[in-house]
């Protein structure tokens, strides 16, 4: 598929039963900053830190083949699989994923980006709602073809999420890996998330980092 295409395709879908109430809690940034002086950092532009190794597309629902690009990879996927389900992603699979991120886009107006070396999709950079430990939260996440593994790509891609963040005012956004993931566990040091703790998710260990992206000055 090419550029125009992804771009044509990312508002369309099925409701996205995973998206929970945290919207009413990331209302416009000035809403939120009161008297108190809170300071933003500085939002760097989207996309900057992954230019140059990849291009970034919302993801839409025509996008099955390209994540299933990404998720057909086994070494990709048994990460992302919960206890006791094993092997690539199926095409059907990455439809679903496809479509359920076009709908988040659609609803939220952020999401998901993949993240394309020329038409071939190698990774991509999360940015969404969740539930997660119990809370809606938004995450921030990221996933690297194999292939691909080792380049700092992931470290971009999660930048990306994170300046993205910044930049609609999202704070404290947190990123979650299993336990045993120590690539991703680095990622998420690289971007300095810090550890928050650690619990059961999809019937494995997983740990759950939070970015403080405001820092709020005492007005006193
Ligand atoms: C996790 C993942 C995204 C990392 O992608 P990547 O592009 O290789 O990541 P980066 O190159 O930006 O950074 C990886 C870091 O982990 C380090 N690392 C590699 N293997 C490691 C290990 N076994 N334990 C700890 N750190 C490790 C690397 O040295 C590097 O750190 P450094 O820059 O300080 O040297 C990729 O492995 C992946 O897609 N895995 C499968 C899906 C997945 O787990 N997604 C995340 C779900 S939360």
């Amino acid at each position: 598929m090419t550029a125009a295409g992804h771009w044509a395709t990312e508002r369309a879908g099925p409701a996205d039963e995973r998206n929970g109430p945290a919207d009413e809690r990331n209302g416009p940034a000035d809403e939120r900053e009161g008297p108190g002086r809170r300071t933003r950092t500085a939002a760097p532009p989207a996309a900057s830190y992954a230019e140059g190794m990849v291009e970034l597309h919302p993801i839409g629902a025509g996008d099955g083949n390209a994540v299933h690009e990404l998720l057909g990879d086994p070494a990709v996927a048994t990460w992302l699989r919960p206890a006791g389900v094993h092997g690539a992603f199926t095409p059907e699979e990455c439809e679903l994923v496809a479509a359920r991120g076009a709908a988040h886009w659609a609803a939220h107006g952020f999401g998901r980006m993949l993240a394309f070396d020329g038409d071939r999709c190698v990774g991509w950079s999360l940015l969404g709602h969740t539930i997660v430990a119990g809370r809606a939260e938004v995450e921030i996440g990221w996933s690297v073809t194999s292939d691909r593994w080792g380049q700092g790509l992931a470290t971009a891609l999660g930048a990306d999420a994170l300046g993205r963040a910044q930049a609609l005012g999202l704070d404290g956004v947190v990123a979650f890996t299993r336990r045993d993931n120590g690539r991703s566990r680095r990622v998420m040091e690289k971007l300095e998330l810090q550890r928050e703790r650690e619990f059961e998710h999809a019937g494995l260990p997983h740990v759950l980092y939070r970015h403080a992206t405001t820092a709020v000055e005492d007005s006193s």
